[in-house]
């Protein structure tokens, strides 16, 4: 059957060219089509950054007008969709209810009738964007037992986000400058990050042609695991359970030392490509201060990360490994700090990551590229016999 080379977890293999985001792992340099993401976090707002992902320049101002406007006009969900949402259980994750929504998307919308091949993906695009905030603050409401907000539209894309999760029938939200500045700045530093699990997946599931929906929502299930975006949860849980377990953080750097007999791992630690800091860590390690101390929140496991960090960083198992803290490491104490709860964090990593889906998705459209298929090296039985089950 010819030649095939083994990768396993294709650790060296590309499997496309691409002109989106550029990644050196060695220097710690990330850039979104040549712009420094030191730039954009500091600079930007998600939406120029999802247009800048997805249309390849950074938009006029009658461009993101445009864009802005059409998505507004489509955080609306279908209300139909409602009764798929209510029969999920109250507790359950809201990583599986967002993949699942993100699924019945493509029932829900899939045809524009006159439109062209074209202008329907560009509509697609927009209620992905429009709509992904909507569908991840009902499951949270719902987690609650609260009613569901509607969208506001005449709020931006974050605060109108911020309303939906926190507005009660009885006291509306009180949209804080500090707290959208930094989710824009979280936002915009999970926007992509090239040929990443989750991103592979949304391209492989779309080389068989399959509709944007739901190649997204393969995506959304691949980032919700615990080595990819479920990472940002597992950091919290760890820190909590380092800090009831009397803070000693060289406790759990001997553990993690130990991956391979204790099977535990430093979440938030490592890093397939970056063996140097993961710069989107470094922004956010100094966002972490400035937020907790702007808003005035004193957290104890902001310590304890910190604790960790230092002692993992001057242990030999870590250095010689080169493994430094990764985006996940600080996330979580930013999310917290907003208010928004444990469970929801790697929904806040997936609406960050849609605009690097959807860029990677049409990418990969554009370049036609051909049907996703590796191979693999067959270790099983050679032929035998077939016993018939009488005689089993
Ligand atoms: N704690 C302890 N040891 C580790 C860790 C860790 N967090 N990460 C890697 N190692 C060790 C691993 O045991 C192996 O050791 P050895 O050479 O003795 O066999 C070595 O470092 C290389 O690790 P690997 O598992 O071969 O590396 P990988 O590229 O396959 O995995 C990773 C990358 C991110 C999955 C891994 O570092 C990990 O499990 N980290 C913890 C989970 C995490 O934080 N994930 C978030 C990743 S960043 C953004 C995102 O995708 O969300």
């Amino acid at each position: 059957t010819g030649y095939v080379t083994l990768d396993r977890g294709y650790k060296n293999t590309g499997a496309t060219k691409s002109a989106i985001t550029f990644l050196d792992g060695e220097e710690g340099i990330l850039q979104y089509r040549g712009y420094a993401i030191e730039d954009l976090a500091a600079k930007a707002s998600f939406l120029e950054v999802a247009y800048l992902l997805i249309y390849g320049e950074l938009p006029t101002k009658e461009q993101y007008a445009v864009f802005e406007t059409a998505i507004r006009r489509h955080t609306l969900v279908n209300e139909d969709m409602r009764k798929i949402f209510d029969g999920f259980p109250v507790k359950a994750h809201p990583m599986g209810v967002l993949s699942s929504l993100v699924s019945a998307m493509s029932a829900f919308y899939s045809d524009i009738e006159g439109s062209s091949e074209e202008d329907k993906t560009d509509l697609h695009i927009i209620r992905l964007l429009a709509k992904l905030p909507t569908i991840a603050t009902w499951s949270y409401k719902r987690s609650l037992g609260h009613p569901m907000n509607y969208p506001k539209n005449q709020l931006d894309y974050i605060p109108n986000f911020l309303n939906m999760m926190f507005s009660l029938p009885v006291e509306d939200y009180k949209i804080d400058p500090v707290v959208v500045e930094a989710l824009n700045v979280l936002l915009i530093l999970h926007a992509d990050h090239e040929q990443n699990c989750s991103t592979s997946t949304v391209r492989l599931v779309g080389s068989s042609q399959a509709n944007i929906y739901s190649s997204i929502s393969a995506g959304i299930s691949a980032l919700w695991g615990p080595l990819h975006g479920g990472a940002n949860q597992e950091v919290i849980e760890m820190l909590e359970a380092i800090r009831a377990d009397g803070g000693d953080v060289s406790k759990y750097v001997d553990m993690a030392k130990n991956a391979k007999t204790t099977g535990f791992r430093l979440f938030g630690f490592g890093h397939r490509v970056y063996k140097n800091f993961d710069p989107r860590a470094k922004i956010i390690k100094k966002a972490a201060d400035d937020v907790l101390s702007k808003l005035g929140v004193n957290d104890p496991v902001l310590e304890i990360a910190k604790g960790l960090e230092e002692a993992a960083l001057h242990d030999d198992y870590f250095i010689s490994r080169k493994l430094y803290p990764n985006v996940d490491f600080y996330s979580g104490i930013i999310y917290r700090a907003l208010g928004i709860p444990t469970n929801m964090f790697t929904v806040m990593f997936a609406i960050g990551r849609l605009p690097g889906w959807i860029a990677q998705w049409k990418e990969m459209r554009e370049q036609k590229e051909p049907i996703g298929r590796p191979r693999q090296i067959y270790t099983g039985a050679t032929l035998r016999e077939f016993t018939p089950l009488s005689k089993r």
